[in-house]
C-alpha cells in the first residue's frame, strides 16, 4: 500500500490557519474582494448557471492565459483547481515507482512529499546563501539529474525564500534537463509578485520539455477561488486533462467567471499594482522589525512574495518556536523544519499593516521570554 507522506506544512497550516489571532504564515498579500473584480451589479454573474463547466477551463480563460504564455494556444492551457492541483497532475502523471524526480530545496515541499508516496526517488540540489542571494546549486543539479531523471522540479520565484533566479540560471538549468531528456516542471506562482515589478520570466518557451504551472493565489491575492493552471506541450496538457478527470472534474462556474475578470489586461494591472504596494509597503515595516532583533534575526530581503525567510540563533528549534508562538501567543508562522531547514522560519508579511505589526508584536514576546531563559 502507498504510504501517505504529511505535507507538514499545510497540515499546520490547514489546522490552525483559522484558528489563531494573527496568521503570519500566509505567502500571499491580503486577499481580494470579489466586489473589487465586478461592478457593483454583476447580473451576469449573478445569473450564471451553477452548471459544470469545460472541464478544462472555457475556451475563453483558456485563450486568455495563452495570451500569456509565447508560441501557445488555448490546447496548451489546463485550469486546474489552484496551482496545487497543477503540481498534483503533473507529479502523479510523471513519478512512479523506478523513475527518479530532481527537487529544488528549499520549497513548497507539494511535489517532494508526492513523488515520495508515489514511491518515486527523490533526489534534490540546494539554493544556497551565496553573495547576498539565495542561488541554485547548479552543480548539486548536475551531481542529481541521470538518465533516470523524469521530472526536475524549480519553483522561481522560490516558496520560501522569494529568492529570482536569474536569467542565465534559468538557461542553465533547461540545458542541464535537455542532457539527459528530464521535464521541467516550474512552480511559477509567484511570478507577478516581484518587488521591483519586473515579471520573472518563465521557463516557458526556453526548452521544449516544460510545464509551467500558475494560479491566481499569490500575486493576484485570490487564494479563495482556486484557479491555477499548466502551460506545456498540446500533448502533456491534454494528458493531464485526463488525469484531472479524476481528481476535480472542472474549475468551478464562479471560479472561472471570475478568473476571466482578473486576467483582463486592465484588471490584471491593476491587481499586481495593488500585490506590488501591499509588498512595497510592508518589508520596511518588516525590516525596522529584523534591525530591532539584530543581534538574533537576520535575512535576505525577498525579490518576490509576501514571504520572509528567517535565520535565527535562538537555542530552539524551529517547530517547538513556531508551536510556542501559537500556543502562548496565538500566532502562526511556518517552522523551518518544514523545509527540512532546522534554524528558519518563514514569516508572511503582507497583511494589512496593523495586523503585521500587532503579529510582530506577539513574536517579540516570545524572543523576549526565550532570552530571558536563557
Ligand atoms: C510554490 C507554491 N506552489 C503552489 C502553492 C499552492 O497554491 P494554490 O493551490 O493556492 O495555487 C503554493 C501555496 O502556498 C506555493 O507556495
Amino acid at each position: 500500500m502507498m504510504k501517505l507522506r504529511l505535507f507538514e506544512m499545510e497540515r499546520w497550516q490547514s489546522t490552525w490557519e483559522n484558528r489563531v489571532e494573527y496568521n503570519l504564515s500566509e505567502s500571499g498579500v491580503h486577499p481580494l474582494r470579489i466586489s473589487e473584480l465586478l461592478d457593483g451589479n454583476d447580473t451576469e454573474f449573478l445569473n450564471r448557471p451553477l452548471e459544470y463547466t469545460q472541464s478544462n477551463g472555457t475556451d475563453e480563460l483558456r485563450k486568455i492565459i495563452a495570451a500569456m504564455y509565447p508560441g501557445t494556444e488555448m490546447e496548451n492551457v489546463l485550469v486546474t483547481n489552484g496551482s496545487s492541483e497543477a503540481n498534483f497532475l503533473s507529479t502523479w502523471s510523471f513519478a512512479e515507482r523506478g523513475t527518479e524526480v530532481v527537487v529544488m530545496l528549499p520549497n513548497y515541499m507539494q511535489i517532494w512529499g508526492l513523488a515520495k508516496t508515489l514511491q518515486a526517488k527523490v533526489k534534490f540540489f540546494r539554493l544556497r546563501e551565496r553573495d547576498s542571494e539565495w542561488k541554485p546549486d547548479i552543480s548539486g543539479l548536475k551531481k542529481a539529474i541521470s538518465k533516470k531523471t523524469k521530472l526536475i522540479a524549480v519553483c522561481n520565484p522560490n516558496n520560501p525564500t522569494g529568492a529570482v533566479m536569474r536569467e542565465e540560471t534559468i538557461d542553465e538549468i533547461c540545458n542541464i534537463a535537455r542532457k539527459v531528456g528530464a521535464w521541467i516542471l516550474a512552480d511559477e506562482v509567484y511570478q507577478g509578485s516581484e518587488l521591483d515589478g519586473r515579471i520573472t520570466p518563465s521557463f516557458w518557451g526556453r526548452y521544449d520539455k516544460v510545464i509551467a504551472v500558475n494560479g491566481l493565489s499569490k500575486a493576484y491575492a485570490m487564494p479563495g477561488i482556486r484557479v491555477g493552471w499548466i502551460v506545456s506541450t498540446k500533448e502533456v496538457a491534454s494528458k493531464l486533462w485526463s488525469y484531472h478527470d479524476y481528481t476535480t472534474i472542472c474549475p468551478t462556474a464562479l471560479s472561472d467567471y471570475l478568473a476571466r475578470k482578473a486576467l483582463q489586461p486592465e484588471m490584471r494591472r491593476k491587481i499586481l499594482t495593488r500585490t506590488r504596494e501591499i509588498l512595497r509597503t510592508n518589508l520596511p515595516i518588516f525590516t525596522r522589525w529584523m534591525e530591532k532583533h539584530r543581534e538574533n534575526l537576520s535575512f535576505l530581503p525577498p525579490q518576490a512574495g509576501a514571504i520572509a525567510y528567517v535565520k535565527y540563533n535562538l537555542k530552539i528549534n524551529s517547530s517547538k518556536f513556531a508551536d510556542r508562538l501559537k500556543k502562548e501567543k496565538s500566532t502562526l508562522i511556518v517552522p523551518g523544519d518544514h523545509f527540512g531547514m532546522d534554524g528558519y522560519l518563514r514569516i508572511g508579511y503582507g497583511a494589512p499593516r496593523d495586523y503585521l505589526s500587532a503579529g510582530l508584536n506577539r513574536i517579540d514576546e516570545l524572543i523576549q521570554s526565550i532570552r530571558e531563559r536563557a
